[in-house]
């Protein structure tokens, strides 16, 4: 039996550790959010967190998750006010939409880390996750908008303690 937990929720999944996770997601729970594009983990359509760190679901399998906390974009917060989804609604970034819950699970795992990236940064970790309607710029300075709100909120919650 393989324990993990999935947006907050115990998961035991007692079938093949083979399969991959973004079938887990989609097909056995019903978590839609998160997209099929190339399953060769080419294009990050199918971008969830794995203990806060971005991976590739269709190339994770469930045998791989023993003791990890998966968050997809359902749970990426309760209330779609995550700073990274605020800009993304204030910029109107997604164009067609089927890549963009992959980048904005890309961006929050890079803000998390680094809440002040640089282009060069951005760049960086946002290069494995494809969007056919180029959205780029706007995907860009989305990152930018939520940086300061992450900023902001990170000081504000120091100086209160
Ligand atoms: S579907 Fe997983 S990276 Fe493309
Ligand atoms: S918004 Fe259409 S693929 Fe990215």
């Amino acid at each position: 039996m393989i324990t993990f937990t999935l947006n907050g929720q115990a998961q035991r999944f007692e079938g093949d550790p083979e399969m991959p996770l973004l079938w887990y997601l989609r097909d056995v729970q019903g978590l839609t959010g998160t997209k099929f594009g190339c399953g060769e983990a080419l294009c990050g359509a199918c971008t969830v967190h794995a203990d806060g760190a971005p991976i590739r679901s269709c190339q994770t399998t469930l045998g791989d998750l023993s003791g990890v906390a998966v968050t997809t974009i359902e749970g990426l917060s309760p209330d779609g006010m995550h700073p990274v989804q605020v800009a993304w609604r204030e910029l109107n970034v997604a164009q067609c939409g089927y890549c963009q819950a992959g980048q904005i699970m890309s961006a929050a795992a890079l803000l998390k880390d680094t809440p002040h990236p640089s282009d060069e940064a951005i760049d960086d970790a946002m290069s494995g996750n494809i969007c056919r309607c180029a959205t780029y710029p706007r995907i860009r300075a989305a990152i930018k908008r939520a940086a300061g709100e992450v900023h902001r909120k990170t000081a504000s919650s120091g100086s209160a303690k």
